[in-house]
């Protein structure tokens, strides 16, 4: 229900401006957000390429409906794997960039997204690195991977993400185990209507394992992002049971949750690689994040509390 109630207000303008306008934050925002500038972007993916991490970058901001944003968007990706290979962290994929297909266009219109997304993963493949296609709102899932499936003509290492919570899932990552097809596995973030989706926490699982051992089983390169460990053991298990190398598949999770685990798996050998969002439009990303972590939401409503007094 609070999960609910926090994804509706991810997409409240009014709440937005009280909560990107509340001093206190701050603080939580940077628990989760690398920093405002590329600045920031590359210094915290020059750290954790030191602690033997991987990356994947995101530049914040989603759903628009104007294509000189739609545009910008797109050139501060290209600018940023510039930057990016210019400090030697891009080399085989080490540090990439993921995508929402959405913040380039794609509610513009399929032509103008792929356009920009191909410009994206040219400039990623200059730089020695990938790109991912992020998976967004139900009602984008169809055209990114149609998009993903069109662009992996030229550019076969484009990933693209499935959402477990979602009913159509499993058959998607059947139709994605081809051969050294990235894909990223993750639960989804969104809100969904119960016709296309899991709502349960129990069956939302239950689907992650589903795929997982799908993805496991095929010839692709699956990428587990999940911070659960739960799904975590049963990944590492599916690893040994089909033999796989560890350089056949990674582990994602985000910048700032449960750091501690994402070096303990990295000692072991495995690959991890952490998604760093970085950017000032923020908010729909935290407010995804709290409705995650109901923990957090005492400290949120304080904020937005003393942001209500001095509005
Ligand atoms: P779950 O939410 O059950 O959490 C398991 C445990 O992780 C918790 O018990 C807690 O310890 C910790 N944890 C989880 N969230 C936390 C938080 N916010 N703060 C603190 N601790 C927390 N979604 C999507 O729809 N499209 C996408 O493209 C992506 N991309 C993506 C990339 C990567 C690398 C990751 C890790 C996740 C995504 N997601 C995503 C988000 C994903 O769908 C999901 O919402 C979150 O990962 C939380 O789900 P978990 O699998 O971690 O399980």
């Amino acid at each position: 229900m609070l999960r609910r109630v926090l994804l509706a207000a991810s997409a409240s303008s009014r709440l937005r401006q009280l909560i990107t306008t509340a001093p206190r934050t701050r603080a939580i925002v940077d628990s989760y957000v690398a920093g405002e500038t590329e600045q920031d972007a590359v210094r915290v993916t020059r750290a954790l390429r030191a602690a033997g991490l991987k990356v994947s970058l995101d530049y914040l901001g989603e759903a628009t409906e104007d294509p000189a944003q739609a545009a910008a968007v797109t050139d501060e990706y290209i600018e940023l794997l510039g930057k990016l290979s210019a400090e030697g962290l891009t080399p085989r994929g080490a540090a990439e960039v993921s995508v929402k297909p959405t913040a380039v266009g794609l509610f513009l219109g399929a032509r103008i997204a792929t356009e920009n997304i191909s410009r994206i993963c040219d400039a990623a493949r200059e730089a020695g690195t990938t790109v991912t296609l992020d998976a967004e709102e139900f009602e984008a899932i169809e055209p990114t991977l149609r998009i993903a499936a069109q662009l992996r003509a030229q550019h076969s290492d484009l990933g693209c993400v499935v959402q477990a919570c979602l009913r159509r899932s499993e058959a998607d990552c059947r139709a994605l185990a081809g051969y050294g097809i990235r894909v990223r596995l993750c639960k989804g973030a969104y809100r969904e209507q119960e016709s296309v989706a899991f709502t349960a926490r129990r069956d939302v699982d239950a689907s992650y394992a589903r795929c997982l051992r799908v993805l496991m089983n095929g010839p692709g390169y699956p990428m587990l992002a999940t911070h659960d460990p739960r799904l975590i053991e049963i990944a590492g298990s599916l690893a040994l049971l089909t033999g796989r190398a560890a350089d056949s598949f990674e582990y994602q999770m985000l910048y700032g949750i449960r750091p501690a685990e994402q070096r303990r798996l990295a000692d072991t050998g495995a690959q991890v690689r952490v998604y760093v969002p970085y950017g000032g439009d923020w908010y729909a990303y935290l407010l995804r994040r709290l409705a995650e972590r109901p923990g957090n939401l005492a400290f949120f409503l304080r904020s937005l509390r003393s942001a209500g007094r001095t509005s």
